[in-house]
């Protein structure tokens, strides 16, 4: 019992066995620097990153990175993230595409609201099938959104394309949708969106002469002979937010 050599011997199993313990536990505390963890939550926000944190931890669910000067997300180390269920990348400055960066994610939530993506292509988000909320809101040079961009996205709950460059949207983009319940849309530039629309439609195929309707200087509209050109379309367009 009191043989030196059993007290050793017990020594050096308990130390290997606080060493692999505390191996697990370094795995599963470790944390960016720049972040604050805790339960499988990742939080980097507002901390002036210009790369994305190095040493997340692997089996992170949701990560913060709000507010900071991102340019893009590289995409092997995001995709190692297995488990990452929500990302919000919101305020920071991606640009391009973001084609091929999220490939093996199970992401639910996705904020890219408030950055600088210019064009959504049907390879931006064709892999991300679990995908219920995507903000896309305030990207100002959003331009263009590819006619099958979400066509993947067939959970889709709530899209938000609010305040973007946007001036044209295939309807079938998100009408076949088939779980979509909330489309944000407001305040894009778009092109010949007025009430009016129909209206416009209609004098220029109708017969009818209309006497009172008039271009701003001078030429009645003919609809049928002389087609509406669209400094019409502007006058009366104007009409509506008067
Ligand atoms: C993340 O951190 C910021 C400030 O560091 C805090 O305001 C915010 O509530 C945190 N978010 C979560 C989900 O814990
Ligand atoms: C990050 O962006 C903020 C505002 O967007 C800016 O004030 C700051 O200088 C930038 N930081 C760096 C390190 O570029
Ligand atoms: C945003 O994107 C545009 C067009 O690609 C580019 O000219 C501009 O410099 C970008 N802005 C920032 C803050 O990165
Ligand atoms: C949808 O995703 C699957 C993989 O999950 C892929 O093989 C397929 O090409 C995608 N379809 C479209 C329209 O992108």
């Amino acid at each position: 019992m009191d043989n030196p050599r059993h007290y050793f011997l017990w020594d050096a199993r308990s130390f290997l066995l606080c060493s692999v313990v505390f191996s697990f536990l370094e795995l599963s505390l470790c944390c960016p620097k720049e972040c604050s963890c805790e339960h499988l939550l990742v939080n980097c926000t507002d901390r002036q990153l210009e790369e994305f944190p190095s040493g997340i931890p692997m089996d992170t669910r949701q990560l913060i990175l709000t507010h900071n000067n991102l340019t893009y997300l590289p995409s092997v180390d995001l995709n190692l993230l297995i488990d990452l269920v929500y990302l919000d990348c919101s305020h920071n400055i991606l640009g391009n595409s973001l084609e091929a960066t999220f490939i093996a994610m199970p992401l639910v939530y996705l904020d890219l609201s408030h950055n600088n993506i210019t064009k959504i292509t049907s390879a931006t988000f064709y892999l991300l099938t679990s995908l219920v909320v995507l903000k896309l809101s305030d990207n100002p040079n959003l331009e263009e959104i590819e006619k099958d961009a979400f066509a993947n996205n067939t959970g889709l709950r709530q899209l938000d394309l609010s305040r973007t460059a946007l001036t044209y949207l295939d309807v079938t983009t998100v009408s076949e949708l088939p779980s979509l319940r909330t489309l944000g849309l407001s305040s894009n530039p778009w092109d010949c969106y007025c009430p009016l629309k129909d209206l416009l439609k209609w004098v220029m195929e109708s017969d009818i002469y209309f006497t009172e309707l008039r271009k701003r200087e001078h030429n009645q509209i003919q609809p049928k002979s002389s087609r509406l050109v669209d400094d019409d379309i502007i006058v009366l367009g104007s009409v509506t937010s008067m």
